[in-house]
């Protein structure tokens, strides 16, 4: 088994849009190690966010990887452009793509950007089982997506545990990523069930010191 540190992934969701590019420089001095960018169409989400334009003005402000979480419909038609856009990791959703999951991923592939795949609460891992060695990152989402600060849906955790499986069986080294409602309380038991990118989003903009709650999220 290749072991995979802990990456913390703050959610910019939570951040201050009106202030987003002093916000995305900060995390890195408090210890993140990637940017999580939720792109929502109101379509497929309940909720709009945005999209293109954030991706390729925050790109300056930091080094860090920009993972960018597809809650959008067709995702292969931005696909492209989020990589030229400055991605490094686009993931999305067996929700929206269905039978072409494996085209879009190799799709976000042919673009040289790391690819993932995402399943709701509700999406057994039956669904992305045959994907999972293509992916570099699966993503299991711990809430319906839409909007930060829900409550963990703890069968997330069973998902978890099936998914490393898989990958330790696969024997190589993909990412298991946990998106929602993560919190200093249930940290540890995301981490031992697997996961070992943890995205939180309210839990880091919320706090006074994101740098003491990202250490926190890591240790
Ligand atoms: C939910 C988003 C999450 C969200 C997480 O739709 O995909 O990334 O920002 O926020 P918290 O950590 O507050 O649940
Ligand atoms: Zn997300």
């Amino acid at each position: 088994m290749k072991k995979q540190g802990i990456k913390i992934a703050p959610s910019i969701l939570s951040a201050d849009f009106a202030k987003m590019g002093e916000e995305v420089r900060a995390l890195k001095a408090c210890g993140a190690d990637m940017v999580h960018c939720d792109v929502m169409d109101g379509v497929f989400v309940n909720n709009i966010t945005f999209g293109l334009k954030m991706v390729e003005d925050i790109r300056k402000y930091t080094d860090l990887p920009l993972d960018c979480h597809l809650m959008i419909v067709h995702p292969e038609k931005y696909v492209e452009r989020f990589a030229k856009a400055g991605a490094d990791v686009i993931t999305v959703h067996y929700e929206a793509c269905q039978d072409n999951l494996k085209e879009v991923l190799l799709l976000i592939k042919s673009t040289g950007v790391k690819c993932g795949a995402v399943i709701n609460p509700d999406t057994p891992v039956a669904k992305i089982k045959d994907v999972i060695p293509l992916c570099d990152m699966v993503l299991v989402m711990s809430v319906f997506p839409g909007f930060g600060g829900q409550k963990f849906i703890p069968s997330a955790l069973e998902k978890l545990r099936e998914i490393r499986a898989i990958i330790e069986e696969s024997g190589k080294d993909i990412d298991l990523q946990i998106d929602g409602g993560v919190t200093e309380e249930n940290v540890g038991e995301i981490k031992a069930a697997g996961a070992n990118v943890i995205v939180a989003g309210s839990a880091v903009f919320k706090a006074s010191d994101r740098a003491a709650v990202i250490a926190k999220l890591k240790e």
